[in-house]
């Protein structure tokens, strides 16, 4: 059932050429608003769903927004069964921009990792992973200034490293 947009929402909806910030309270329509929005620029045939770029702070959310937005779209055309412009969008959904912000920008460094000379293969390390770093670089830094006698080191306060040998335990 199609729902009835407040004042508020149908200005959010359709505002254009300005720059929007909607600020609302939790449960009160923000991703159906954004959703109609984007439906009513595909529907105008002004704009392709892979011209989007949205953005969200999970992948949850990232995941519900794009379930929405198919769900509006495949209505759309069950309404309109002969709009091929609104069925072609329903097929490039699934290569448009809408996820975490971190998936989005580890995406433009994959596609541009010849210009910063980086390894595409590279992956964000985990938590575990940073702490063990952490430990053996701290270890390592510790072993080469014992050994050359280093006495501030000598003397170094030994709980950062038993500190850390218990964080990644
Ligand atoms: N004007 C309206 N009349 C009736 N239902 C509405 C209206 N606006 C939004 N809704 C419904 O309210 C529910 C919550 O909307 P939505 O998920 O878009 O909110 P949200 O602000 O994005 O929530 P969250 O803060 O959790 O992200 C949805 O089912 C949506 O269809
Ligand atoms: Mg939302």
């Amino acid at each position: 059932m199609a729902v009835k947009y407040t004042a508020e929402q149908r200005a959010a909806i359709e505002k254009q050429n300005a720059d929007i910030l909607v600020s609302a309270a939790a449960g009160s329509g923000k991703t159906a608003v954004l959703t109609e929005r984007i439906l009513s620029r595909l529907a105008a045939g002004t704009a392709n769903i892979d011209d989007f770029l949205c953005l969200t702070f999970t992948e949850a959310a990232a995941a519900e927004m794009r379930e929405k937005i198919y769900n509006s779209i495949a209505e759309y055309t069950e309404s309109n069964p002969d709009d091929t412009f609104m069925h072609e969008q329903l097929k490039r959904l699934r290569k448009s921009n809408i996820s975490t912000i971190d998936s989005f920008i580890g995406s433009v460094v994959k596609q541009n990792c010849h210009l910063i000379d980086a390894d595409p293969n590279y992956r964000i390390i985990t938590e575990g992973e940073v702490l063990r770093l952490q430990f053996d670089t701290l270890d390592e830094l510790f072993k080469a200034k014992y050994a050359e006698k280093n006495k501030a080191f000598f003397f170094a306060d030994r709980t950062v490293l038993s500190a850390h040998r218990r964080q990644a335990a």
